[in-house]
C-alpha cells in the first residue's frame, strides 16, 4: 500500500457549531463550547473536526452568508478563541477544517456594500449584476435555492444581482480576477494560522454560464417541490470552466503543507468525480453524498457503491457521507433500527469517512413547531418539509437541563428523548451506538486494509450485502443485514475462513467457515484467515 496522508487514513468529525456546546448562556454554542468538548472527540476515535461558518455574519442563513472573511463572530468568540482552539485541537492530534464559503458573500458585506453603491463603483464586477430583461423582469428563469426568483432588483442603480441563495447572500463573480486573488488571501489567512483544510461550500456553483442562458425546464419537477427543482441547473452550476477556478485554489492549498480541499457537490456520480480535476489537480475530496440518497436494498447500495467506487479516477481518494447539516437525519431517513448497519457501512467502505455530529448517538430529526421555525428555508417556503432545523437541534450531551449543551435558552428546541438518549449515558452503555461506532473507528484503525484496501463485491441479494476488502496483508469480509428478519446460512465464496472480529450485535466471536448468519439488522466483520 502506498502512503497514505492523514485525510485518507482519518475520520473527519462535523460540528455545526451554534448546536455543540454553548459555554456563555446565550444558548447559541461557541468556540470555547467546541475546545471544552474536545475529548468527545478524542473518545470516538476521530482525526478531524469540520466547522461549519464562525465568521462575522448576519445569520440570515446561520453564517452561511459572511461579511467578513477573516474574522471570528462574536457570538462564536474572537481570533483568540480561535486560536485557542487550533492550539488544542492539534495538541490532542486532531486536525482543524474551516468552512469556506467563496459563492456568495452576505449582502452586509464592505465588498457588496460598494459594489451596490453605483455602476462605475469599481467593486461594482465582483459581482453578478445585469440589466432588467425588456419587460423589466430578470435577466433569466434562474431559481433561488430558497425559492423564488434567483435575481433581486436594485432600484437605486436599476440592475438585478444574482444570488443563488437568499437575496442576503449576493454571488460573487469568480470570473473576476481580483475576487479570485482576494479569495485566495482568504485561504492563506487561515492556513498561516494552522488550518488545517478546508470544505468549500458549493463548489460546483463558483461559474454560471458567461451568456446567462436560461436553465432548461425539469421534467421531473412535481408540484410540492421546491422552486429550485422547476428547472434543471445546467446552466447556472457545473460549468466547465469551474475547474480552472478550483485548480487555482489547490494551488494556493498546496502552498502549505499537508491541508486538504473538500469540496461540497450535489452532482451524479459521473459528474461528481470531474472534480478531483483531469489531473487531480482539484479537490482532493468532492464530497460523496450517494449515501444521502440511497435506498437501503442490498442491490441499489451495491451498484451505487461498484459506481462510484469504478468511477472515482485512478490515484483519487474515495469518501463517502451519512448526514450533514443539510439533511434530514440518517436515523430518520432510514430507521433508527438500521443506525447500527448504516455505522458499520460507512466505516467499512473504501474512503474517508465523515460523520456529522450527534449521528453517533443516533440523533433524530427534531420536529420543530412552526412558530420556532429558524431555517430561511423553511420560512420561505413553509411546510414542504425543506427546512433544515429538524437536523441542527442541539448536541445531546447529558441527562441534566438543555441537555447539557446551555444553561440558557436553546436555539432550537432539544429532541424529546435527550434524557436517555445522550452522550453519558450511551458511555455507560457497552451495546450502544456510541459504543459502536467507538469500536468501528478503532477497528478501522487497527486494520490499514479497512481504509486503504480495495473494494469487492460478494453478494449483494434482497437485503444482505457483502464485500470484501483486500490488501496484499490482509483481507476482511463485512456482511450487512439491512432488513428486520434473521438470514440464515448465507453462503460465502467456496474455502471461507475466518473469526468475527466485531458485530453490531453483542456476544458474537466465532468462527466463520463457508457460510454465516445475521440476526435482524445486524452486519459483522470477519478477518479472514491468511492463505497458505
Ligand atoms: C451549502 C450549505 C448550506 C447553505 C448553502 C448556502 O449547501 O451547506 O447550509 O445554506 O450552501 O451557503
Amino acid at each position: 500500500m502506498a502512503q497514505t496522508r492523514w485525510w485518507q487514513r482519518g475520520i473527519f468529525y462535523q460540528v455545526y457549531p451554534r448546536s455543540f456546546q454553548d459555554s456563555n448562556a446565550d444558548g447559541i454554542g461557541d468556540l470555547d463550547g467546541i475546545r471544552a468538548r474536545l475529548d468527545h472527540l478524542v473518545t470516538l476515535g476521530v482525526d478531524a473536526v469540520w466547522i461549519s461558518p464562525i465568521f462575522p455574519s448576519p445569520m440570515a442563513d446561520f453564517g452561511y452568508d459572511v461579511a467578513d472573511y477573516c474574522g471570528i463572530d462574536p457570538m462564536f468568540g474572537d481570533l483568540d478563541a480561535f486560536d485557542r482552539l487550533v492550539a488544542e485541537v492539534h495538541g490532542r492530534g486532531l486536525k482543524i477544517v474551516l468552512d469556506f464559503v467563496p459563492n456568495h458573500t452576505s449582502d452586509q458585506h464592505p465588498w457588496f456594500a460598494e459594489s451596490r453603491a453605483a455602476r462605475d463603483n469599481p467593486k461594482r464586477d465582483w459581482y453578478i449584476w445585469r440589466d432588467p430583461a425588456p419587460d423589466g423582469g430578470p435577466p433569466n428563469n434562474w431559481m433561488s435555492n430558497f425559492g423564488g426568483p434567483a435575481w433581486s432588483l436594485d432600484a437605486a442603480t436599476g440592475q438585478y444581482y444574482y444570488h443563488a441563495f437568499l437575496k442576503e447572500q449576493p454571488d460573487l463573480n469568480w470570473r473576476n480576477p481580483a475576487v479570485r486573488a482576494a479569495m485566495h488571501d482568504v485561504l492563506r489567512f487561515w492556513m498561516a494560522r494552522g488550518v488545517d483544510g478546508f470544505r468549500v461550500d458549493v463548489i460546483w456553483h463558483l461559474m454560471k454560464d458567461a451568456e446567462f442562458r436560461d436553465n432548461p425546464p425539469n421534467p421531473e419537477y412535481a408540484p410540492g417541490d421546491g422552486d429550485i427543482r422547476r428547472f434543471l441547473q445546467t446552466r447556472s452550476t457545473d460549468q466547465p470552466d469551474v475547474h480552472d477556478i478550483i485548480a487555482e485554489l489547490r494551488a494556493v492549498i498546496d502552498e502549505y503543507e499537508d491541508r486538504v480541499l473538500i469540496g461540497e457537490i450535489y452532482l451524479p456520480i459521473d459528474r461528481l468525480v470531474a472534480y478531483y480535476g483531469e489531473n487531480l489537480e482539484g479537490a482532493h475530496l468532492p464530497f460523496n453524498f450517494q449515501l444521502i440518497h440511497a435506498s437501503w436494498t442490498a442491490p441499489q447500495l451495491a451498484a451505487l457503491i461498484a459506481e462510484y467506487d469504478a468511477a472515482v479516477p485512478e490515484g483519487g481518494w474515495p469518501n463517502w457521507v451519512l448526514g450533514n447539516h443539510d439533511q434530514p437525519r440518517i436515523a430518520s431517513r432510514i430507521g433508527a433500527a438500521r443506525t447500527r448497519v448504516a455505522a458499520m457501512l460507512l466505516l467499512t467502505l473504501r474512503g474517508t469517512p465523515t460523520l456529522y455530529y450527534g449521528d453517533e448517538i443516533g440523533m433524530e430529526n427534531v420536529p420543530i413547531p412552526t412558530q420556532e421555525a429558524q431555517d430561511p428555508w423553511e420560512k420561505n417556503e413553509p411546510g414542504l418539509g425543506l427546512g433544515r432545523d429538524p437536523e441542527r437541534t442541539p448536541m445531546q450531551w447529558d441527562a441534566s437541563p438543555h441537555a447539557g449543551f446551555t444553561n440558557g435558552r436553546p436555539w432550537l428546541p432539544l429532541a424529546a428523548d435527550f434524557a436517555t438518549r445522550n452522550v453519558a449515558v450511551q458511555m455507560q452503555q457497552p451495546t450502544s451506538l456510541l459504543n459502536l461506532y467507538r469500536d468501528l473507528i478503532a477497528l478501522r484503525r487497527a486494520h490499514p486494509v479497512l481504509h486503504a484496501g480495495t473494494y469487492r463485491k460478494i453478494t449483494a441479494l434482497g437485503d444482505v450485502l457483502v464485500f470484501l476488502r483486500e490488501s496484499a496483508a490482509e483481507c476482511v469480509l463485512v456482511a450487512l443485514n439491512l432488513a428486520g428478519n434473521a438470514q440464515e446460512d448465507i453462503p460465502l465464496p467456496p474455502g471461507t475462513l475466518g473469526q468475527v472480529l466485531l458485530s453490531t450485535e453483542p456476544g458474537r466471536a466465532e468462527r466463520v467457515e463457508g457460510h454465516l448468519s445475521l440476526r435482524p439488522y445486524e452486519g459483522v466483520i470477519v478477518a479472514l484467515d491468511a492463505r497458505g
